[in-house]
C-alpha cells in the first residue's frame, strides 16, 4: 500500500477501519497535546528538561519521595486543569460504536476516561474506557499494602511528614503509575496483547513508539496480518510497518477518520 498523503490516504484510511471488525487503538502524549498535557520527547518534552532517573524510577523515590511527588503534584495539576480534546471524543465515539474496538493507552493523565463517560452520558462508558498500560496519575496506591483508590484532589508536599499515608497500614502513599524499572501489570498488558491480536487494524495515536512493551502492540496485530495506521503530525520508528500515515494532529485527524464510518461488515 503506498503511503500517500491528505484526503487520499485518509479515505483509504476509512476503508480499512470500516472493512474491520475489530480494531486496536495504541495511544500516547500526542493524543492530550491538544489538551495542554505535555509530551514527552517533543522540543517541549517533559524528558528535556527533567531527567527519568531523577523522577520517574523507584530509587527516585526512596531517595527523595517529597521531590518526586513535588514532580507528579505538578503534572497533576496541569492535568486537573485539562479536558479532553475531540480526538479523545472521537475515539469515544468510535469505540462505543458496534465494531470490537480496545483503546490500550500509554498515558496516565486520565482522559480517554473523562471522554468516555462524557460521550456515553447515561450510557454504558465501558467499551471506551482504556486499557491503561503506565497507569494513572489521578489514582494513588500504597508502598506497603493493597490500597489504591483515585485520587484528583491537591497533595501539600511542603514537607515529608506532609506526604499521603495509607489510611489502612499508615505507609506512604505513591502515584499508581509505572516507573522505569518496573513491571507492566501483566494482566494489562495480556489483554492489550490479546486486543491487538484479534485485531485487523491498529490504529496509533501520538506515540513516538519508542518504550516498550507498549510500541509491541501494534506489532502483534502486524504480525498477524494486520494492518497500522499511524496518526501523527511527524514520522516515527513505526512509520516504515504503517500501511498508513496521516500527517496530522490528532485532535483534527480523528474525527475526520472515525465518525460515520460504516457499521462493521457492511
Ligand atoms: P512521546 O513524547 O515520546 O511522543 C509523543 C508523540 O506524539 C510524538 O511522536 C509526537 O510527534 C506526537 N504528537 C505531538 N503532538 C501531536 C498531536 N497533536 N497529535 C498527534 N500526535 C502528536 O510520548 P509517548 O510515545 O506517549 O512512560 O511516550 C511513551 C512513554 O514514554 C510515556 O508513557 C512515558 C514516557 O517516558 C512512562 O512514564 C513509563
Amino acid at each position: 500500500m503506498t503511503k500517500d498523503n491528505g484526503a487520499q490516504a485518509l479515505e483509504k484510511a476509512r476503508g480499512l477501519l470500516a472493512s474491520a471488525d475489530a480494531v486496536c487503538v495504541l495511544s500516547g502524549a500526542g493524543v492530550s497535546a491538544e489538551s495542554g498535557v505535555p509530551t514527552f520527547r517533543g522540543e517541549d518534552g517533559l524528558w528535556q528538561s527533567h531527567s527519568p532517573g531523577d523522577l520517574a524510577t523507584p530509587q527516585a523515590f526512596r531517595r527523595d519521595s517529597r521531590l518526586v511527588w513535588e514532580w507528579y503534584e505538578w503534572r497533576r495539576g496541569k492535568i486537573r486543569g485539562c479536558r479532553p480534546n475531540p480526538g479523545h471524543e472521537a475515539l469515544a465515539r468510535f469505540a462505543l460504536g458496534t465494531r470490537t474496538v480496545r483503546i490500550v493507552t500509554q498515558n496516565v493523565d486520565g482522559l480517554h476516561e473523562e471522554a468516555a463517560r462524557r460521550v456515553a452520558g447515561s450510557g454504558d462508558p465501558s467499551p471506551a474506557l482504556p486499557l491503561e498500560l503506565h497507569g494513572s496519575i489521578v489514582r494513588v496506591r500504597c508502598t506497603r499494602c493493597s490500597y489504591k483508590v483515585p485520587h484528583r484532589n491537591p497533595i501539600s508536599t511542603a514537607t515529608p511528614e506532609n506526604l499521603p499515608s495509607c489510611p489502612v497500614c499508615s505507609a506512604l502513599l505513591r502515584p499508581d503509575v509505572v516507573w522505569f524499572g518496573e513491571s507492566l501489570d501483566p494482566a494489562v498488558l495480556a489483554e492489550a496483547f490479546q486486543a491487538a491480536q484479534r485485531s485487523q487494524v491498529c490504529l496509533v495515536v501520538g506515540t513516538s513508539a519508542l518504550v516498550q512493551p507498549a510500541a509491541s502492540v501494534p506489532l502483534v496485530t502486524h504480525e498477524g496480518g494486520g494492518y497500522i495506521i499511524e496518526v501523527n503530525p511527524t514520522p516515527t520508528s513505526l512509520s516504515r510497518l504503517a500501511s498508513l500515515s496521516l500527517r496530522g494532529a490528532s485532535g483534527q485527524v480523528l474525527p475526520a477518520l472515525l465518525d460515520g464510518l460504516a457499521t462493521a461488515g457492511t
